[in-house]
């Protein structure tokens, strides 16, 4: 499943340039058994299989770098019970030296597995299947924020990086159906072009995401 979205563009140019590196870890490798059993049902009853705590454990042990402190490592869950996900999460963990993503799968996970993570993250209000496209999705977001992965005046351009939604963007043809790129844009004055980049920031923020402007003050 990961093969696809980590071989490509920005993600795959910063693992080839030894800025980000991605692992994966298979939880059979921690199964129980001939068979490798990583989850069983439900105490209580309901649908679907519930990931075991002892292999989980494990895995997570054995993926841990001994090197680091407590500060330059996480273990995160991701599931739909955690804080949504955000840039400023991602700006945080793009400061850490090692990432540990746990996806779930069918019905979860079980809870005392819960006692050594370090916090759960969802990607919304909304179910996917596993946690694997969520943890796709985490590490893309993480990955470009990691320093030299994308030029700083890039990162700090960007929606949300201050708050504040990205200026409205424009390319050829000048003139479309009737509709006309901004002429400041093609005046060649760079700091009344950067003005109106700022100033279009602030009112496209104001008009689509008002609630990122009460974060910002
Ligand atoms: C089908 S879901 C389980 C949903 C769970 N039974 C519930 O109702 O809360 C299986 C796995 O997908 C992942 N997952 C589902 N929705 C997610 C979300 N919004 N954010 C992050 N991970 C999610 C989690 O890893 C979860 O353990």
């Amino acid at each position: 499943m990961f093969a696809g979205p980590f071989d490509f563009s920005i993600v795959k140019r910063a693992q080839e340039a030894g800025l980000v590196e991605i692992n994966f870890v298979d939880l059979r490798n921690f199964g129980i058994g001939q068979h490798r059993i990583v989850d069983d049902k439900a105490y209580g009853g309901g649908h679907g299989m519930i990931l075991r705590v002892d292999v989980l454990e494990k895995a997570v042990e054995a993926t841990k770098d001994k090197r680091l402190s407590k500060d330059g490592e996480k273990v995160v869950f991701l599931g739909p019970r955690g804080k949504t996900f955000n840039q400023n999460k991602a700006f945080e963990f793009s400061k850490l030296k090692h990432l540990i993503l746990i996806c779930g799968h069918y019905e979860g996970i079980d809870q005392r597995a819960y006692e050594f993570a370090d916090e759960e993250i969802s990607v919304g209000d909304f179910i996917t299947t596993g946690g694997e496209i969520p943890a796709m999705l985490v590490t893309d977001a993480v990955a470009r924020l990691i320093k030299g992965v994308l030029p700083k005046r890039v990162v700090e351009e960007e929606s949300f990086s201050k708050n504040s939604l990205e200026h409205p963007q424009y390319t050829r043809p000048d003139t479309y159906n009737n509709l006309k790129v901004p002429k400041i844009l093609i005046s060649g004055y760079h700091q009344k072009i950067s003005n109106w980049k700022q100033k279009k920031s602030e009112e496209t923020t104001r008009k689509l995401r008002p609630d990122l402007l009460k974060k910002a003050s």
